[in-house]
């Protein structure tokens, strides 16, 4: 075991792991930040993605050793109260169904409006194209991120 420190929603945790483990087994295991939630864990689904900096990553094949002083951002620490412009969005248009996979699309999201504030739909689709949804909740995820675009 090593000792690794962690830049997380702008607080520095140090873990004691070993440094091949995926981010996020120390996310939800070491941190009980359960919010970023487990779908294939082999970076198929995207319902584990969390910002490294301002990019969008599949925390479940990151190895903590590969992470160094970047800045990873969660779903808890996307903004203070829960109302970043997508989290609002996300309510207007009712979008979970069951929810599961909803963090890692808001969070693919997040990433996207950072690289373009006011994406076009193809923008839009070809960025959320790997993140499914079990329960096919696409339309209003697109109706949401250009609904959050425009506030
Ligand atoms: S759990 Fe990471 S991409 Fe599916
Ligand atoms: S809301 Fe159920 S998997 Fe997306």
């Amino acid at each position: 075991m090593i000792a690794t420190k962690l830049n997380i929603n702008k607080k520095t945790h140090t873990v004691e792991v070993d440094p091949s483990t995926p981010l996020l087994w120390v996310l939800r295991e070491h941190l009980d930040l359960v919010g970023t939630k487990y779908g294939c864990g082999v970076a198929s689904c995207g319902a584990c993605t969390v910002l490294l900096d301002e990019t969008a990553v599949r925390s479940c094949s990151l190895p903590i050793s590969a992470i160094g002083d970047k800045a990873i951002t969660t779903i808890e620490g996307l903004s203070e109260n829960g109302d970043h412009p997508l989290q609002q969005a996300w309510e207007e248009h009712d979008v979970p169904q069951c929810g599961y996979c909803q963090a890692g699309q808001i969070m693919n999201a997040a990433a996207l409006l950072k690289s373009k504030p006011n994406p076009t739909d193809e923008d839009i689709d070809t960025a959320m194209t790997g993140n499914l949804c079990r329960c096919g909740t696409y339309l209003r995820i697109k109706a949401a991120i250009k609904t959050a675009a425009s506030y």
